[in-house]
């Protein structure tokens, strides 16, 4: 995943861990390059309609070993590659990805998977033109999660690499264990951090302003 992706469009990550704001930020920005008269995409992470189905009976049913967590994400990314993300970046359209392939670099080595392995596995991603990471402490993640869902979830808490019964303890623990994988990844990567507690407001204008930057530079008229 070195080099860049060479396509006429741009590729535009938003990572963060659960509850960060993603979906809050591709929806604002999405709503700000397709009023700036771009094309825009959006691709979110496990909506493959040939393998996010399989995924989410796999998860109600708790029968997911690590592996197969990790290749049937991989194959609902690979899926959404071929059939969105590409012929979208071919044809010019700025493609807004809600997570990409560090979220599994994060969730997959978290439950113990070898970093490499993770890496070798997504070794054909297209490299993203940006990555915005939106960093969001735990004790915050979960007062937003549970106003938005009413509860904390099962997968979000950890709950399945059996790290409490506890479930806020569960919570905690796995996405600071989380939060310490992204911040290995944030400089390798270059992402671009983002304070997520700030307003929505503050934290789209700081999006925006790179992402002007990035427009104009690929589609210089
Ligand atoms: N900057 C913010 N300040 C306060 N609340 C926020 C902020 N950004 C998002 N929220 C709220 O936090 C909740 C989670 O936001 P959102 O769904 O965008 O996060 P997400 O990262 O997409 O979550 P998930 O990982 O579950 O998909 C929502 O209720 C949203 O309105
Ligand atoms: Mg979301």
């Amino acid at each position: 995943m070195n080099k860049n992706h060479g396509y006429n469009g741009l590729l535009i990550v938003i990572e963060g861990t659960d509850g960060s704001g993603k979906s809050t930020h591709v929806n604002l920005l999405s709503q700000y390059i397709k009023n700036e008269g771009y094309g825009c995409v959006v691709s979110q992470w496990k909506t493959s309609r040939l393998i996010s189905g399989i995924i989410n009976e796999a998860k109600e049913r708790n029968m997911l070993n690590t592996t197969t967590f990790s290749l049937l994400y991989a194959a609902d990314y690979t899926d959404r590659l071929e059939n969105e993300i590409i012929p979208a970046l071919k044809a010019g359209f700025v493609v807004l990805m809600d997570r990409y392939i560090y979220t599994a670099y994060v969730r997959d080595s978290v439950r113990g998977h070898d970093i490499n392995w993770v890496k070798n596995l997504y070794s054909f991603a297209p490299k993203p033109d940006l990555v915005f990471y939106l960093n969001v402490t735990p004790n915050i993640l979960i007062k937003r999660l549970i106003a938005k869902n009413g509860a904390l979830d099962y997968f979000e808490s950890g709950r399945d690499i059996g790290i409490s019964n506890d479930i806020y303890k569960s919570f905690e623990i796995y996405q600071k264990r989380c939060l310490e994988e992204y911040k290995k990844l944030k400089k390798e990567y270059n992402f671009i951090e983002i304070d997520g507690t700030q307003k929505k407001e503050d934290i789209h204008e700081l999006i925006k302003k790179e992402v002007k930057i990035a427009l104009e530079n690929k589609f210089k008229k």
